[in-house]
């Protein structure tokens, strides 16, 4: 039986300072996805959250000297106000901190405890704060994190671990059977080598901090954080609660994680799943990370461009635009306000919003604002070119390739660019026995706009709108596959010109 649902989540964000451009690629990426497949007219669950427990959050909360539910709680606030200034549409977002996530936590402890599979050991050995990751004595550099480069501290305490080892086999056999489990396939085969290389039971409690939800029964333990933060993508969905979102949307049809955390996603939380004899994500993708002058950026180093600020300058969509169009999802890209900047102009300006705005005020020009019936040609060059424009495009979304989909859909509207120099409607105006091609014209120009105003939606939602209200047409409520179908635009329909969508900006 298929599942209902096409349930998407991003990670949880940590809670102790704003999101980054880094953040903005992640999520925004998402929020693409989502509002796509509910345009292809599925059932959509897309969450996102907040990870507000752990040392990192104890600690941000301490240099500020305000208690840790106060901090996080601040936060939280700041993460809407990020999340409604890029237009992320989220269906909901969990914080580790309410009362719903902890229940399921508590829950799944005893469920794993009860399979045997939690133990209690002592814990001693190299620490780091910044990552919340004890590390191995041979993966030290020099008494460094391996990952980031922090220094370690030793600690010893008693502690409950997780038998990850006795998951190794079945973990094998997911990825031998279920090859898309993990994407893309060159990180497949980094996971893929490190199961084989022998997995370690993995400690799942602290007593050292008190920032996080108590071990059942054993008093001084709180649960480690991210055994507590992986549970969100069950507890979000009210796992044995009654409200029946978790029969609908489990399992997830896609997890999508940064390349750091893909391990944590790909092989602990299967193993978690496994041992509570819960159904496992069907797909784990990895993307790749975005750097400023080959710096990493990361809240932790400093070095933080604030994706509101640049939303607020140029337009949520065009930073959505940029992020998703200058770096393929799966690699590593770099951010410079130099190159958006050029991108703006050149792509947003140039070729999209010229090609809105001369049809708009050619249509005003010529047709008194009415878009005219294209009798004498219903098909023409722009019908053909968008023939297979939506399976490219569908093929895209599917691999989750924005990039490509949109340098596809940008072929469309260089096409589009390119038929208004052909058919010379200044000309066609000219002279009267050629009123019948200047109307044909103009309606596939403006069936045009009306066709990428539905395939930009995805990422640039704002800017879709406004380009269907100045062709005054009303929200579609047809599925995608039926409103590109090329001529939906009635002839009559009085257009509602409105100011250039991406004003040119100074360089
Ligand atoms: N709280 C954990 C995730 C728990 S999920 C059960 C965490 N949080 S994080 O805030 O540090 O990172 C959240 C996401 O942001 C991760 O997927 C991470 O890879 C991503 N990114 C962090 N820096 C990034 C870039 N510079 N570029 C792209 N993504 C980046 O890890």
């Amino acid at each position: 039986m298929s599942k209902p649902g096409f349930y998407v989540t991003t990670p949880i964000y940590y809670a102790n300072a704003p999101l980054h451009v880094g953040s903005a690629f992640e999520i925004v990426g998402i929020d693409a996805l989502a509002r796509y497949r509910r345009l292809c007219g599925e059932d959509v669950f897309f969450l996102t959250g907040l990870d507000e427990h752990g040392e990192k959050n104890q600690r941000a909360a301490e240099a500020r000297g305000i208690t840790p539910k106060q901090h996080v709680d601040e936060m939280a606030a700041g993460f809407l106000d990020f999340c409604r200034r890029l237009e992320v549409s989220a269906d909901d977002v969990i914080r580790t901190t309410e009362p719903r996530h902890k229940r399921v936590v508590e829950i799944f402890w005893r469920k794993v405890r009860e399979r045997g599979d939690i133990y209690l050991g002592e814990y001693s050995g190299s620490y780091c704060s910044r990552c919340e990751s004890y590390v191995r004595e041979a993966e030290l550099k020099e008494g460094h994190c391996p990952a980031c480069g922090d220094a370690t501290r030793n600690l010893s305490e008693p502690a409950y671990f997780f038998r990850l080892s006795k998951y190794q086999e079945a973990l094998k056999t997911l990825f031998v059977e279920h090859p898309e489990f993990a994407q893309p396939a060159f990180r497949r085969a980094e996971m893929l080598q490190i199961i084989e290389s022998g997995l370690e039971d993995v400690c799942v409690s602290r007593s050292s901090i008190h920032w996080g939800i108590p071990v059942p029964d054993a008093p001084g333990h709180v649960i480690y954080v991210w055994f507590d933060a992986l549970v969100n993508y069950v507890s979000a969905l009210g796992y044995q609660g009654d409200d029946g979102r978790f029969q609908r949307y489990w399992p997830a049809s896609l997890h999508v994680v940064g390349k750091d955390i893909l391990r944590w996603h790909t092989i602990l939380w299967p193993a978690m799943l496994m041992s509570a004899g819960l159904p496992l994500p069907r797909k784990v993708f990895g993307h790749g990370f975005i750097y400023v002058r080959g710096a990493k950026m990361s809240k932790s180093l400093g070095n933080v461009v604030d994706p509101r600020e640049i939303a607020e300058k140029y337009g949520a969509d065009a930073l959505r635009y940029f992020l998703l169009r200058e770096t393929p999802y799966e690699n590593d890209g770099s951010y410079s306000e130099d190159n958006l900047l050029e991108r703006y102009n050149a792509d947003l300006a140039d070729q999209l919003g010229n090609l809105v705005f001369r049809t708009l005020s050619m249509l005003d020009r010529y047709f008194g604002g009415v878009i005219p019936d294209p009798e004498s040609e219903p098909r023409g060059a722009l019908a053909e070119a968008a023939a297979s424009l939506f399976r490219d495009v569908d093929g895209c979304m599917a691999e989750l390739q924005f990039s490509r989909a949109l340098e596809r859909t940008w072929e469309f509207v260089r096409r589009a660019n390119q038929y208004v120099e052909e058919r010379k409607p200044w000309s066609q105006a000219k002279d009267p026995a050629q009123r019948a091609a200047l109307a044909a014209t103009l309606y596939h120009l403006a069936e045009a706009t009306r066709i990428l105003s539905l395939l930009i939606e995805p990422t640039m939602p704002a800017s879709a709108l406004a380009i269907r209200q100045q062709l005054g047409i009303a929200e579609e409520s047809r599925t995608l596959a039926e409103a590109l179908t090329w001529g939906g635009l009635k002839p009559g329909t009085k257009i509602r010109r409105g100011q250039p969508l991406f004003p040119k900006k100074e360089t």
